[in-house]
């Protein structure tokens, strides 16, 4: 399967509706990003969507979730790697992490662990290497913290500064997290990433 039908299979087994409070789930099938609470928003299908396929996660891949909000994008990665990988899912509002994790666990995905971020580092260092990082808040310069938690070759979809950026880390010698190749994929919006 090429990585637009495996993100289509995972759409279709995660629906978005799960993930939203009672007052928007109306409007689920809007491709708008819908209010969460607490200033945050679940994000845009399409551009879900978009990341996802630029992703390119396979199974049994180790993915680092930031940003994870409702929790749709931990389950929806959490259907690509499969039972095989795992998903670590960071949110920074306790609110919010509780709400994802309650959504998580309710969609039935035991790959996936969905915890409030840590206060003092992007990212999750201590559990790195990633194959797969996925970031849903928009940083004002590429997170270089981020890309030294890759793995090499592991590849980061992150929104930055207004632009969609997909960055592949290289293999030794040349790994260095500066040295990652980084490709531009168009102009999105995003709430801001803390401390990115
Ligand atoms: C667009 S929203 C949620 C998108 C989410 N993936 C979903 O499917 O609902 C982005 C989230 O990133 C969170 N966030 C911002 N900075 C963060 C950080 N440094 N670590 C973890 N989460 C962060 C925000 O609180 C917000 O809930």
């Amino acid at each position: 399967m090429d990585p637009a039908d495996r993100v289509a299979a995972a759409f279709a087994a995660q629906p978005r509706r799960r993930f939203l409070p009672p007052d928007v789930r109306g409007s689920a099938a809007w491709d708008a990003p819908l209010a969460i609470g607490y200033g945050q928003t679940n994000s845009q299908p399409h551009t879900v969507g978009d990341m996802l396929v630029l992703l390119d996660v396979a199974p049994g891949m180790r993915v680092l979730d930031v940003g994870a909000g409702s929790g749709w994008t931990s389950a929806l990665l959490g259907e690509l790697t499969g039972p095989d990988g795992w998903v670590l899912a960071l949110e920074i509002v306790p609110e919010l992490a509780a709400f994802g994790a309650a959504n998580v666990e309710a969609a039935g995905v035991p790959c996936v662990r969905l915890v409030r971020a840590g206060q003092g580092a992007l990212g999750a260092p201590d559990e790195a290497p990633f194959d797969r990082i996925l970031v849903s808040a928009m940083a004002s310069e590429l997170p270089l913290s981020l890309v030294a938690q890759l793995a090499p070759g592991g590849v980061m979809v992150a929104p930055v500064a207004g632009t969609m950026l997909r960055v592949v880390r290289g293999f030794p010698p040349r790994d260095a997290p500066g040295e990652a190749r980084v490709t531009e994929h168009g102009s999105y919006q995003f709430v801001p990433l803390v401390g990115g």
